[in-house]
């Protein structure tokens, strides 16, 4: 008796989502604002080189905004294509502007979203932000936009969840393009100790330009000279965190951790379907949880040069290529370098 009504509560379950999933996806469901929207918008002051535009929609019981820009492809070409450009965590879409020129002009519609709890878009606090829920508001926003077929470009964190969507929404992905993307080793794993989600708060609290900027020396541009250029993402990012925004993005950047740690790509990648092109900054020492490790720990994590060509083989549809002597952000280190391999690939 107690089997029996366990299972029809089950049944009952299921034929209801059945029915709910098949009228609509409800996770798309949003709207798209692209009235005017305030120059300092959720603690980012940065000018973005074309219109924002919002992305409405809710889940896990808040409403949420994500910030984007569309850029339309520039010239009439015969077969028009969409990519999305997803940055790394401590980036924004904004970015990956100069590669989206370059892709407008190569034919491309390119979306560059700033993830949920990033740059301009709203940072719920009290909220997962596990990589799947990142590459479902990902998905919400094109679904709304009416885009289904996409080519997925994905720098640092945004490389981690662009595999994600690969795994998640294989008929969708055209092509996936995977930059420096976290996730190719499993941190924890090898010995990264938990850091709580309050402790990584005290430290993330207290960031600004200076700690910033030396953090991206020695992960993203390790032994290489610091650009004057580099320096205005590094303002950019600084001045969410001194904006009244501060502490809540604080918190983001906590529970994001958290999640990164905690949800290893690494052993999923063969079962990505989509052709893909993974490709790696020689001199990349980019890992997170290093900080908090023993060093023993620490110098084992990491190594670019080593974690690239593993990875690419555990994808049956690989291309890889390593940049020799650049770092973890090879698209702003040398751009002309990065364009002469993305499109010698993209279809
Ligand atoms: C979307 O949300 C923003 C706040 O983040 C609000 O200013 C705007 O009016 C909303 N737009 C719509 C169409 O709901
Ligand atoms: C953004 O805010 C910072 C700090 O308040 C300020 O120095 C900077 O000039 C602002 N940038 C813009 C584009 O308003
Ligand atoms: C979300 O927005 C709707 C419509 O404006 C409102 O009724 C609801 O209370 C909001 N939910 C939360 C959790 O803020
Ligand atoms: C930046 O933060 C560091 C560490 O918290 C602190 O020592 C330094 O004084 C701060 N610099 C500025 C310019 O606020
Ligand atoms: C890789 O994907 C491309 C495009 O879908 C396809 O033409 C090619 O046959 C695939 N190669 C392998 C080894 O699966
Ligand atoms: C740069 O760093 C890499 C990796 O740590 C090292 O192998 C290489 O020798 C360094 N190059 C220079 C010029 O310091």
């Amino acid at each position: 008796m107690k089997f029996f009504s366990v299972f029809s509560a089950w049944s009952a379950i299921l034929s209801c989502t059945a029915v709910v999933s098949a009228q609509s996806d409800p996770d798309s469901i949003g709207t798209i604002y692209d009235g005017h929207v305030p120059a300092d918008l959720y603690g980012s002051n940065y000018t973005y080189p074309w219109q924002v535009k919002l992305f409405n929609f809710s889940n896990q019981r808040q409403n949420l905004t994500m910030a984007f820009m569309d850029i339309p492809a520039r010239n009439h070409h015969k077969n028009k294509k969409t990519a999305v450009l997803l940055h790394g965590g401590n980036f924004c879409g904004v970015t990956w502007s100069d590669t989206a020129r370059h892709m407008s002009a190569a034919g491309y519609r390119v979306i560059l979203p700033d993830d949920i709890g990033f740059c301009k878009s709203s940072k719920p606090q009290g909220y997962s932000y596990n990589v799947h829920q990142q590459a479902l508001n990902i998905n919400s926003l094109l679904t709304a936009l009416g885009i289904d077929q996409v080519t997925v470009i994905g720098h640092s964190m945004g490389g981690m969840i662009a595999a994600r969507y690969g795994l998640m929404y294989p008929t969708k992905v055209q092509q996936l393009i995977l930059v420096d993307p976290l996730g190719l080793e499993d941190w924890v794993a090898k010995g990264v100790p938990y850091l709580s989600i309050d402790a990584t708060y005290e430290s993330q609290v207290v960031q600004n330009f200076t700690t910033l900027k030396q953090y991206e020396q020695v992960s993203y541009f390790h032994n290489a000279t610091w650009k004057p250029a580099y320096d205005t993402w590094v303002h950019m990012l600084a001045n969410i965190y001194s904006s009244n925004y501060g502490s809540d993005y604080a918190y983001v950047m906590a529970l994001v951790t958290d999640a990164l740690l905690s949800q290893p790509v690494i052993y999923q990648l063969p079962l990505l379907q989509t052709r893909t092109y993974l490709m790696v900054g020689e001199n990349d020492v980019t890992a997170l949880g290093k900080a908090w490790s023993s060093p023993v720990v620490a110098a084992k994590l990491g190594h670019y040069d080593e974690l690239g060509p593993a990875a690419a083989a555990m994808i049956p549809n690989c291309t890889f290529h390593m940049f020799p002597g650049l770092g973890h952000a090879p698209f702003l280190q040398d751009p002309e370098a990065f364009y002469d391999v993305l499109f010698s690939w993209l279809d």
